[in-house]
């Protein structure tokens, strides 16, 4: 795993251009799982989950590759396995799940354990199949299901996951009849996901809403796509430039798709301008602190939560903040700590009291965004800190040391 070395206190400034968001990409992938042709994906992020997901295609008889701007996948038969141990490594690879039991009739996947930032069951998406008709045994530790014919059904979800959307709204193409999806997710991927199924020729609405119809089709084919911005990169790149005190300017980017940050950063002081594409942001002489609970969309990411507490550092008296979608997300904590952060975990959510001067030191990624949240600390830090694990980081940020470099920090990436 590489490291960085990051020398802190230095303003960003300039301008950075938002890439294609990882999760709808990764599951744009898999759903093509589904259909049957030649399909070319635009602003696809050059990510190590992307090569994770590419790798779980192949193993499945599907030929991925890329040229300097797009993603090709040629999906014929499929006639492969999901290899055991690259689902394991990455928690999406169980968006396989609905594809390939809507077209094999049944599918193994590893059931995942416990990951870094919480528990993760599956209970939602496996409820959903078994609503569906599909049969589900555990064996040793894979969940086996199989379902010969997927019916239609109305499912109505404990809870809004995204993952378990994605998932039934992907068995429910090519199900006998319709299946109706009440409290799902909402978020802007779900509806990413909803125009390239159409686009394959699926017949499904209300994405966006608590309410998604899925009508079955025979068949689906394929189609050409360009992925939304990544609405959790653009965040993290205006919260670096927030904590270093700089001003900048996002490019690609839906302003909407990130309105509860933008609210509380303009709280807390910022000057935040939108157009239809851009953001800029101008820091302000003094960050007030917030309050704040993740929430599923349209609610305040939680995938955002661990690079606010990271700024929350700088704000000048008490922040609070909640984390009310997983329940185990506070691990990165302990690092920023170790810059001098005075923060205060308890149970599901934390006090932050700033402003403290950070000072650099060695610290250890353990998950993406926590390891996000370290960087922008460090960024923050007087003198020099090292990150280890940045193999997390590399999961969902592109190169993002050289896009930093660009915006006047300094940092460099170490291969270990
Ligand atoms: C997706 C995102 C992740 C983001 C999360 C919430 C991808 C690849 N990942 O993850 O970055 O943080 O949405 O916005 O898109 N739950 C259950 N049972 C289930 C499913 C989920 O209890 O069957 C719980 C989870 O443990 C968690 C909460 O629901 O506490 C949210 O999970 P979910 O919305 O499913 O997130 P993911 O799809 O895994």
């Amino acid at each position: 795993m590489g490291k960085f070395l990051v020398e802190g206190q230095r303003s960003l400034n300039g301008s950075v251009r938002i890439n294609g968001a990882k999760n709808s990409a990764l599951k744009l992938m898999v759903a093509a799982l589904l259909g049957k042709g030649s399909f070319r994906l635009e602003n696809v992020p050059r990510i190590t989950d992307v090569d994770t997901m590419a790798g779980v295609l192949r193993a499945l008889g599907v030929d991925v590759s890329f040229d300097s701007s797009a993603m090709q996948l040629d999906v014929s038969s499929i006639d492969g396995h999901t290899p055991k141990e690259l689902v394991k490594s990455m928690r999406a690879s169980v968006q396989v799940m609905g594809p390939l039991l809507a077209r094999l009739g049944s599918v193994e996947v590893a059931r995942p354990g416990g990951c870094n930032i919480g528990s993760r069951p599956l209970d939602i998406h496996l409820a959903g199949f078994e609503q569906m008709g599909a049969t589900i045994d555990i064996v040793g530790d894979m969940y086996v299901a199989r379902a010969p014919r997927l019916r239609g059904a109305d499912i109505t979800f404990r809870y809004p996951s995204v993952g378990a959307t994605e998932n039934i709204m992907m068995a429910a193409t090519m199900a006998e009849g319709e299946t109706i999806i009440r409290n799902a997710a909402r978020e802007p991927e779900i509806v990413d996901i909803q125009a390239f199924l159409n686009g394959m020729g699926a017949d499904i609405r209300g994405a966006g809403t608590p309410i998604i119809r899925i009508k079955g089709v025979r068949e689906l084919g394929a189609t050409d796509f360009s992925v939304i911005p990544d609405r959790i990169e653009a965040g993290t790149y205006l919260l670096a430039f927030l904590i270093t005190g700089g001003s900048g300017r996002l490019e690609n980017v839906i302003p909407e798709h990130i309105a509860p940050l933008l609210e509380l950063v303009s709280a807390m002081g910022a000057k935040v301008v939108t157009q239809e594409r851009t953001i800029t942001i101008e820091s302000p002489t003094k960050l007030k602190p917030f309050q704040v609970s993740t929430r599923p969309y349209p609610g305040f990411p939680t995938d955002l939560q661990p690079q606010m507490v990271a700024v929350a550092t700088q704000a000048v008296g008490r922040s609070e903040l909640e984390e009310a979608v997983f329940d185990r997300r506070f691990g990165y904590t302990q690092e920023l700590c170790k810059l001098g952060a005075d923060v205060t975990v308890n149970r599901s959510s934390v006090a932050i009291d700033g402003p403290t001067r950070l000072t650099g030191a060695s610290l250890v990624a353990g998950d993406l965004r926590g390891g996000a949240a370290l960087v922008l600390a460090a960024l923050a830090a007087e003198g020099q800190s090292v990150i280890h694990g940045v193999a997390h980081v590399d999961r969902g940020y592109e190169s993002m040391e050289e896009r930093l470099e660009s915006l006047g920090a300094k940092i460099t990436r170490i291969e270990e």
